[in-house]
């Protein structure tokens, strides 16, 4: 059986968190790939309001096991504060959890690095969410790293001891005071929850369950924008967060893949600095934040806000392959009375559909159009039939993305979703 992947198409937050939940039951598997605890996954159900960081969103899913893949990169302080919510849900964790022994651990001198990197950037500075990210995936890379398969092994504490001296180095060449000891104990008793956990070799498992004819959901985090390769570099993420990244996170074959469920807003934000070419800066963008509660799932920070990309979306389809378009908080702009669709940017004294190798240094001037409002989404409550001026949108868009919306998502609950192409899975 084949994988499907979901992942964000802006800049992260577009709402990955509730679509997974949604679909969760259609699989067998809900796998994690990439980033770690600078997600903020939210999902609603049965009243309660559930904010997801390391752990996969289909974790309230009887029937689906979650796997959290080796591309993720773990920290075990916010791990355990994760999984003893969980639990305390009643969610068995033993029989629904697998953690890959690949993935890289986050330690605390980690998080210290990256506020240090933060500091000495000043204004240049990224808007990191500060969980580690970057330092932890730089030791993955520069092949220093800790990964959570090594918490089996005798010396595991020896090797912590080696990588939190090399990183006290660092901090000092860097003038951040870190005191020897920092954080360790909250980071043991993690990895004591840890050792509690099923380490597993997650690729063999996953390959095992494709030959068993198993159904899974590969769970991005973050956005196509803030991916390391194609993002608004350097404000970016540091991991891939394209469909790529499913197969270098889990160990899957490209071959494995069928349906790529791209998640858009109906509009556009971002957290954090970087270009955001679409901006609004005025009152209509205060608007947008107020009526969307446009507030970071990690840390609380308000996101900027700003109308629909175009050409960053349609980039972002073409990098990912998506096959199935996914439009979350479309009634946040019901009353609106139009709605702007930025087209194209005036680049370099040129109009461009297409996204610039760099628009950092150069600005990308937007382009808008706008489109006629709409009072409500649906013609009435229970009844899942769209509204004839915003049907006129989602038609406007798929043409404008030469793709299909197959979902589109009416408020941030779990029974609050439309599936207007059916796809199979
Ligand atoms: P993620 O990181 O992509 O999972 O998204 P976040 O959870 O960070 O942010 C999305 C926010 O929008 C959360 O507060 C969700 O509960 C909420 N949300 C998701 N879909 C909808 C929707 O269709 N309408 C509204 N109003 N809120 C939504
Ligand atoms: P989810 O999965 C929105 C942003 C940060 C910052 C940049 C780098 O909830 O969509 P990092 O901590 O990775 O060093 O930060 O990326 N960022 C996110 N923005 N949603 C996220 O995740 C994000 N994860 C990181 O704000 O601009
Ligand atoms: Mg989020």
């Amino acid at each position: 059986m084949p994988v499907d992947v979901l992942l964000g198409l802006q800049w992260g937050d577009e709402g990955k968190g509730k679509i997974v939940d949604v679909l969760a039951p259609r699989y067998n598997v809900v796998a994690r790939f990439q980033g770690g605890p600078n997600a903020g996954h939210t999902l609603e159900f049965n009243g309660k309001r559930v904010v997801l960081h390391t752990i996969p969103s289909g974790i309230f899913r009887d029937n689906a096991i979650n796997i959290v893949g080796n591309g993720v990169v773990i920290d075990p302080v916010t791990l355990k504060k994760e999984i003893d919510f969980i639990k305390s849900q009643g969610v068995d964790i033993n029989t629904h959890l697998f953690i890959s022994r690949k993935a890289h651990l986050i330690l605390p001198t980690h998080c210290l690095l990256d506020k240090a990197s933060e500091l000495l950037k000043g204004k240049g500075k990224i808007g990191s969410t500060l969980r580690g990210i970057g330092p932890a995936y730089m030791d993955k890379t520069g092949r220093n790293g800790l990964r959570a398969g090594d918490i089996e092994s005798k010396d595991f504490k020896n090797r912590y001891k080696a990588l939190t001296e090399k990183h006290a180095e660092l901090l000092s060449n860097m003038k951040y005071d870190y005191k020897e000891g920092e954080g360790d104990d909250a980071f043991f008793e993690g990895i004591e929850l840890l050792r509690s956990l099923k380490l597993v070799d997650s690729e063999l498992l996953l390959n095992e369950y494709l030959k068993d004819g198993k159904k899974i959901l590969a769970e991005g985090a973050q956005g196509s924008l803030l991916d390391i390769d194609f993002g608004s570099y350097p404000y970016v993420t540091s991991s891939s967060t394209i469909t790529a990244g499913a197969c270098t996170g889990l160990g899957i074959p490209p071959t494995s893949i069928r349906n790529v469920i791209g998640i858009f807003k109906a509009y556009c934000t971002r957290v954090g600095s970087g270009p955001f070419p679409s901006e609004l800066t005025d009152a209509t963008g205060d608007r947008i934040r107020k009526q969307g509660n446009e507030f970071g799932s990690t840390t609380g920070r308000p996101r900027r806000c700003g109308w629909i990309d175009l050409p960053a979306l349609r980039y972002a389809c073409m990098i990912n392959g998506v096959t199935h378009l996914a439009m979350t908080k479309p009634d946040v702009l019901s009353g609106f009375d139009e709605i702007g669709v930025c087209t194209d940017y005036i680049y370099q004294g040129k109009k461009t559909s297409v996204m610039p190798y760099d628009i950092v240094h150069h600005a990308a001037e937007p382009v808008f159009e706008y489109v006629s409002g709409w009072k409500a989404i649906e013609t009435q409550t229970g009844n899942v039939k769209l509204s004839n001026e915003f049907s006129g949108y989602v038609s406007y868009l798929e043409k404008q993305l030469n793709l299909k919306i197959a979902f589109v998502s009416t408020g941030p609950g779990r029974e609050e979703i439309l599936e207007k192409e059916i796809m199979s899975a």
